[in-house]
């Protein structure tokens, strides 16, 4: 029998690419496409050419840049919210809850390891919901004020995710390299269970 179904793997680097599709939206907002750092550069080259704009405009005219590169921090969050509801129906598969089971009889290193995926399974949870919430405070009767603050946790935990990504990528490499031989091909062929 294989140690990771195919559905599992499918859901695995689906969601992989999704995770770091978002991180790469959130790069993007606050490096090349920063709103403040483009309303400096609109001003300044504008002005270049004999035009001004106040401050509010050149902001406006920022934003408008950024906002087709983040509507893609909404699709891909829509796609993650799925990928969380197919996530919830794996646990119920062997695959999906094989890492989780006789805890006890682990390694110290490995309980940390998979208390650390069920925390950062959490975190991803929060990810989504907030960001649906932030999304739709005006469907759901919230106020500005209150999206605010929601999104400035969400952008608070959204750190966690980005130390837990590539601690991950190195942890499954350092173990491929030393006890783990095949942990990466494993979920990408399915492996074979031990
Ligand atoms: C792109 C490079 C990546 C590689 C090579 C990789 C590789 C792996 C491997 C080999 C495992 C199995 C580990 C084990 O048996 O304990 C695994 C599990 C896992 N990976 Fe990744 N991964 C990558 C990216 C990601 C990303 C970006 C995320 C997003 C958060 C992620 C989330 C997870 C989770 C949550 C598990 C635990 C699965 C379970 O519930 O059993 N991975 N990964
Ligand atoms: C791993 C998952 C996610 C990460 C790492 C992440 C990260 C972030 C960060 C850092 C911000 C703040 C950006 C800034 O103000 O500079 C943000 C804002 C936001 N995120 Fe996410 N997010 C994730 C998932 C989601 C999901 C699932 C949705 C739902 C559709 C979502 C919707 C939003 C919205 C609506 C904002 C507010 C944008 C604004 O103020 O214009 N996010 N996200």
């Amino acid at each position: 029998m294989k140690k990771w179904r195919l559905d599992f793997r499918l859901w695995h680097w689906v969601h992989a690419a999704v995770i770091l599709g978002l991180l790469g939206t959130v790069f993007l907002r606050k490096t090349f496409l920063s709103w403040r750092t483009n309303s400096e550069l609109l001003t300044q080259k504008l002005a270049e050419i004999d035009l001004s704009v106040t401050e509010a405009q050149a902001k406006v005219l920022a934003k408008a840049i950024r906002a087709p590169m983040w509507e893609w921090h909404i699709i891909l969050g829509y796609a993650l919210a799925a990928l969380v509801v197919w996530r919830i129906i794996l646990f119920f598969t062997d695959s999906g809850k094989q890492n989780y089971q006789n805890l006890k009889s682990e390694s110290f290193h490995k309980k940390m390891v998979k208390i650390g995926y069920i925390g950062i399974y959490t975190i991803i949870l929060f990810m989504s919901i907030s960001g649906l919430v932030i999304h739709f405070y005006e469907v759901l009767g919230l106020t500005k004020e209150i999206a605010h603050d929601i999104k400035e946790i969400h952008e608070l935990v959204f750190n966690a995710i980005l130390i837990f990504v590539p601690l991950h990528i190195i942890g499954v490499i350092i173990a491929e390299n030393q006890d783990e031989k095949g942990i990466i091909s494993d979920m990408i062929n399915g492996g074979s269970k031990s």
